[in-house]
């Protein structure tokens, strides 16, 4: 089964570093036309010149109105990695209003927004897509520290669920990648703290870290002809975290 997305459109935010970067660059290699969506430019312009020269760039906050009418103004667009988020880690008794507010700002409702503007960019243009919500092993899970962010992650998971009954009928495929801890920008000073660090490695029965490609290999299996009947899955990529 082919993984050559030649003539496809795609759009992945979160894309100027870790994951969604990966997955920028996958999706261009394989010949997706790819717009690559963050906020620093430094990270954006190293993107920008990979080699495919298929990457485009735009220096925008997913949390914010303007990506919602450029999204929704792209022509065949037929994939989405939706892919920006974050966390602030901290007991559950002590979780400030600012730091809720910006997990669940980020992680659901400029997720849900961007989900929905191209969903109707793909319904405007006729396209058949996939749409890839990055969520992770904590949208299945709970863990300590993690309130806010498995809330939000489990609400990317019933997203995912709701969003692919309704849009089958129109040949849009929605689907979540679970990653457990990979090492990136996000998590490396979380995995620094070696208490953290036995931790997880103590959870993870394959007892290594994932690393983006693994998830790149999970998102470029999604939007590839070979998932063509999987709708509303999540697909962990947690080395057994979840399996416990
Ligand atoms: N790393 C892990 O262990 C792990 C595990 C499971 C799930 N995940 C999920 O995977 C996704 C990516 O994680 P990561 O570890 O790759 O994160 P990361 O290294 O922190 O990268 C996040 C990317 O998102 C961008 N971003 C953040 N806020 C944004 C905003 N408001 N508007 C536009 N872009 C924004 C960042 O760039 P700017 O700051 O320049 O905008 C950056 O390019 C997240 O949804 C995360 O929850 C990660």
């Amino acid at each position: 089964m082919s993984m050559q997305l030649n003539g496809q459109v795609a759009i992945v935010t979160g894309a100027g570093r870790g994951i969604g970067r990966g997955c920028a660059e996958a999706l261009a290699t394989a010949g997706a036309k790819v717009i690559a969506v963050a906020r620093s430019e430094a990270d954006l312009a190293e993107v920008a010149a990979h080699e495919s020269g298929r990457i485009e760039v735009w220096v925008d906050d997913v949390t914010g109105d303007d990506v919602l009418r450029k999204i929704e103004a792209v022509e065949n667009l037929s994939i989405l990695v939706n892919n920006a988020g974050g966390n602030r880690p901290q007991a559950f008794v002590d979780v400030d209003v600012d730091s809720l507010d910006f997990v669940i700002d980020l992680n659901v409702r400029a997720a849900f927004r961007v989900a929905q503007a191209a969903a109707r960019a793909m319904l405007a243009s006729g396209s058949k897509g996939s749409i890839v919500h990055m969520s992770s092993q904590m949208g299945h899970v709970g863990s300590p520290n993690r309130t806010v962010y498995c809330m939000t992650k489990h609400a990317i998971e019933g997203l995912t669920k709701a969003m692919a009954v309704e849009l089958a009928p129109n040949g849009i495929r929605v689907n979540a990648v679970a990653p457990t801890f990979i090492e990136t920008p996000l998590t490396k000073p979380m995995l620094d703290d070696p208490e953290f660090r036995d931790f997880v490695f103590g959870m993870i029965p394959m007892g290594k870290l994932g690393s983006i490609d693994d998830v790149v290999a999970a998102v470029m299996y999604l939007v590839s002809p070979g998932s063509g009947m999987v709708t509303g899955h999540s697909l962990k990529v947690d080395g057994g975290w979840t399996a416990q």
